[in-house]
Parts: C-alpha cells; sequence; structure tokens
C-alpha cells in the first residue's frame, strides 16, 4: 500500500525567540527541515508535503524542488496543519506519515518501523512514543489498564498526575488516510491552546471503535524536539558527535571530539589529523595526510592531500597537495592556493591564484592577484587593489622575487623572473628578468652626526 507524507512546518517557533522560522535554524550547517525531509525520501514514500505558513516564502526558498508545498495561512495547530493537505489527498488511498520540521534527530529506519507496524495489523494509527527522564514540554501517552494507548495529553492541559507520565508523545505517526481525514472534522479547539490539536485525532479514533498502536523508541534522542535554543545546541552535540563517530571510524583522526565542530556533509580523508578548535562547514573536502588546526575554520573549501592549515581561515577555496597554510592566515573566497605553496603568518589572500611552489610567508595581503609558480614574495609585500572606486588585477610572472615591504599597485603586471627591490611602490609593468627599483636612493652623510652634535653643545641652533 501506498505512503504519503506530510511535514508540519507552518508554525512560527515562538520559544525559538527569533525573526527566522523555526524549521531553517540549523543543525550542524543544515536547515532543521532538511534532516526530516532526507529520512523521509529514504523511506521511499510516494509522495511528500510540507505545510508552510509563517514566513513560508522563506521556508520554501530553503528547500528542494522535489517537495509539495501545502499552505495554512493561519497557524490554528498541528490538526488544522495537517486538514489543509486533504485537497492534496483527495483520490489518495493510502497511509499518512505525518511528522514535525522540528524533529530532526529522527531516523529512516524508526520511521521505517512505525510504517511497517501500521500496515501489518492494517491499524488506524500507530503513534511513535518514548520513555525520557523529563519530560517536560511534550505531550503524554496515556494508557489504559490493558495497555492500549487511550489518548494524548498537552503539557499545558494535562493534570498533575499526567504531567507524571514520561512516555512521550514524538509528534511522528502513521494514519490509515480515510480515517484521518475523518477525525480531523470531529476536531475541536476546546483546550488552553485554543488550538486543533492534531493529538486529539488519537481518543476520537479509539472512541469511534478503532484501535491505535504505539511503537516505543528505545533512543530517545532521536525523537528529540527542537523549540528553543537551548535544544537547539542540544540537538548540534548530538548530530555532531554522530558526524564525529562516523568520521572517526572511517580513519579520520580527531583529537578531542568534544572540540570540534564538522557540519553534515563535510568529508574528510583517511588519516588527517584534526586538532581540537576546528570549523570544517558546509561543502568542505578535505584530502588525506592533512593536518587540520588547531583553531581553524574551513568553509565550503576543498583541500588536497598532504596539506597543513595551523590557526587560519579559508572561505569558498582551493587548497592544492602539499600546500601549508599559517599560522594566523586569512584564506578569503575565490582562491586556488597551487601545490607546495607555503603562505605564513598575518598574510591575506583574496581572490587569487597562487602558482605551486610560491612563498609568501609573513606579513602580506594578496587580493585580485595571479602569482606565478615559484614566485617568492618577501615580508610586508602588499598587493594596492583598490582605487577607491574599482578593484584592479595583478600578475606576477614565475619565478619572481618582490623584496620586502613592497607596494605594487594595480593594474599591475610583473614579467616572469624578475625582482622588485625591497620597498618599492610599483605602479607601472616590469619586464621579465629585469630589476625594479622604485624608492628614493640612499644618501650617507658621514659624520654628520659629530657636527650636528658639536653644534647643540656650543649654543647653536636654527
Ligand atoms: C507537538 C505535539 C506534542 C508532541 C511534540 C513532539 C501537538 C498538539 N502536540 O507539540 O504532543 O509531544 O510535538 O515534539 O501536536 N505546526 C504547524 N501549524 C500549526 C502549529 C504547528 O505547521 O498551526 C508545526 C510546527 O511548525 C512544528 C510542528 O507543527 O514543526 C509541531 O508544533 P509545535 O508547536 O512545535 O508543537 P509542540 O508544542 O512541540
Ligand atoms: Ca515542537
Amino acid at each position: 500500500m501506498n505512503t504519503a507524507a506530510i511535514i508540519l512546518a507552518a508554525g512560527e517557533g515562538k520559544r525559538m525567540k527569533s525573526k527566522y522560522p523555526k524549521v531553517l535554524h540549523k543543525i550542524c550547517g543544515k536547515p532543521m527541515i532538511h534532516y526530516v525531509i532526507n529520512c523521509v525520501r529514504e523511506t521511499g514514500v510516494s509522495k511528500l508535503f510540507v505545510v508552510v505558513g509563517h514566513k513560508s516564502e522563506d521556508v520554501m526558498e530553503n528547500i528542494d524542488e522535489s517537495v509539495q508545498f501545502v499552505n495554512q495561512e493561519q497557524q490554528l495547530g498541528t490538526g488544522h496543519a495537517v486538514m489543509q493537505a486533504r485537497e492534496a489527498l483527495r483520490d489518495f488511498d493510502g497511509s499518512v506519515l505525518i511528522l514535525c520540521g522540528d524533529t530532526p534527530l529522527i531516523t529512516s529506519d524508526t520511521i521505517e518501523t512505525i510504517i511497517k507496524a501500521q500496515k501489518e495489523r492494517d491499524l488506524a494509527c500507530v503513534v511513535l512514543t518514548t520513555e525520557i527522564d523529563d519530560p517536560t514540554g511534550y505531550g503524554r501517552v496515556i494508557r489504559d489498564t490493558n495497555g492500549n494507548i487511550e489518548r494524548i495529553v498537552e503539557e499545558k492541559d494535562a493534570v498533575p498526575a499526567e504531567k507524571e507520565i514520561t512516555e512521550i508523545n514524538s509528534g511522528i505517526y502513521v494514519f490509515d488516510s480515510r480515517l484521518l481525514f475523518e477525525s480531523l472534522d470531529k476536531l475541536s479547539c476546546n483546550n488552553v491552546q485554543g488550538e486543533y490539536y492534531l493529538t486529539d485525532v488519537i481518543e476520537i479514533l479509539r472512541v469511534s471503535g478503532h484501535t491505535v498502536g504505539a511503537v516505543k523508541a528505545a533512543d530517545p534522542k532521536e525523537l528529540m524536539g527542537v523549540n528553543n535554543k537551548k535544544e537547539l545546541a542540544e540537538a548540534n552535540r548530538i548530530m555532531r558527535s554522530k558526524i564525529l563517530d562516523k568520521m572517526m571510524l572511517e580513519g579520520v583522526t580527531i583529537i578531542d571530539p568534544d572540540k570540534t565542530y564538522l557540519d553534515k556533509d563535510v568529508v574528510i580523508g583517511k588519516d588527517t589529523i584534526i586538532y581540537p578548535g576546528c570549523f570544517i562547514e558546509e561543502g568542505s573536502i578535505i584530502g588525506e595526510d592533512c593536518i587540520i588546526g588547531p583553531n581553524t575554520k574551513i568553509t565550503n573549501s576543498k583541500i588536497g592531500n598532504r596539506v597543513v592549515v595551523e590557526y587560519s581561515v579559508v572561505r569558498e577555496s582551493t587548497i592544492e597537495d602539499g600546500a601549508v597554510v599559517g599560522p594566523f592566515a586569512n584564506i578569503r573566497a575565490g582562491c586556488i592556493i597551487g601545490k607546495g605553496v607555503k603562505i605564513g603568518d598575518f598574510v591575506e589572500v583574496k581572490n587569487s591564484k597562487i602558482g605551486h611552489g610560491a612563498k609568501l610567508p609573513h606579513l602580506s595581503y594578496i587580493g585580485d592577484a595571479e602569482i606565478g609558480n615559484k614566485v617568492n614574495l618577501g615580508a610586508g609585500v602588499i598587493i594596492v587593489n583598490y582605487d577607491g572606486f574599482k578593484k584592479h588585477l595583478t600578475k606576477i610572472g614565475d619565478n619572481s622575487f618582490i623584496g620586502c615591504n613592497s607596494n605594487l599597485v594595480s593594474p599591475i603586471e610583473i614579467g616572469n623572473d624578475a625582482y622588485i627591490a625591497a620597498g618599492s611602490t610599483i605602479t607601472s609593468d616590469v619586464p621579465e628578468k629585469a630589476l625594479s627599483i622604485a624608492r628614493s636612493k640612499q644618501v650617507n652623510k658621514l659624520d654628520w652626526v659629530t657636527r650636528f652634535r658639536q653644534k647643540k653643545q656650543s649654543g647653536g641652533g636654527e
């Protein structure tokens, strides 16, 4: 039998105290609703709907094409949210899987278990529940004396004895589609929050003589709902630890997993060592035998094999095999750092290509430049790429040597094998194999100091 899925994501998420919709808050670099959508996809459901409402444009923009959206104009509760999918499912006959967009730690294995349970026993509904030590904030599962599920009571509506119950509703269910929509018609909003609760459908089904089953998940962490920033941090911690465990089992050396932050789809090769204080973010791919960190942030970048990056920031760039970056370098967007390049301390590079074997060891700014192979930049070389209106390009040929504290005023081109004398401010092109000196000539005034002192002592002055 067919299964359709509905993910509820229309709520504002007031408890987040945020201007952004709740389901877009990130867990290890991805909006939390992505995790729910991916899990559902893995189970191979035939249709997938996401109910959007609060800031729906933002939510839809952050979800890819392959889902269908259902609009819930006013957020009148989870039951009301599901009702909005009635039209879309009018001709559908099968099971309906319902999940919340704020339950990002759920796994497809668990979802498959409840789909199977509902189908095998042809139940009106199966609720995914779990036992937790602190059930505060969740709906409680009320069972009858035979252990059958009777109803779900929300925290705000629960009497003290019900609040003692530690079996909670995950907000994930599989329903028989026809019985679901029939029961939704009978919902009222007669409760503390004045909302149409999806959870009330359980009691409606039971009173109409149907059986509701429950599957208790073994790992309560999977079912965690993220309603505030504290829970967001906790969900991040759990997801992070899963990602790190997988990495370590695949051969990555993590010195201290409690102080290492890897985003969801990051790839790291075998025998790479990650020191503490590293943030390896969304879209990054790191090769084998690298040494990364301590205290390094790499975002959406491709790092080759045997690369060293210490105490540095790398953003939207490529660093090829054997390069060494840092300590204290800032590689900004759009850089290609060639094989075996050395970038040392307090060097900032932006939108530039650095040829293989080049050395930029200290205190430089390189912006919008193409630097040839084996170029050597002395300490303090600055590319003057901005004239206050426009950014200009610089090109330095292979094997050139740029002396310390030189300014290269762009646009400018330095040929291959050229030499720039230290302290030069270069404003026009330098041909290949030339030496360029652009500073005032040195003058030594012999014995000037003696004469100066004598003049001062004898009371002379200007
Ligand atoms: C809900 C359940 C609770 C369960 C908990 C599990 C109800 C009434 N309560 O409570 O039993 O223990 O989840 O995490 O269902 N939403 C809409 N439209 C609305 C209201 C909510 O789409 O009008 C969406 C929200 O965006 C969210 C999800 O439904 O993704 C759950 O809503 P939320 O307000 O977080 O419900 P909880 O109070 O956590
Ligand atoms: Ca919730």
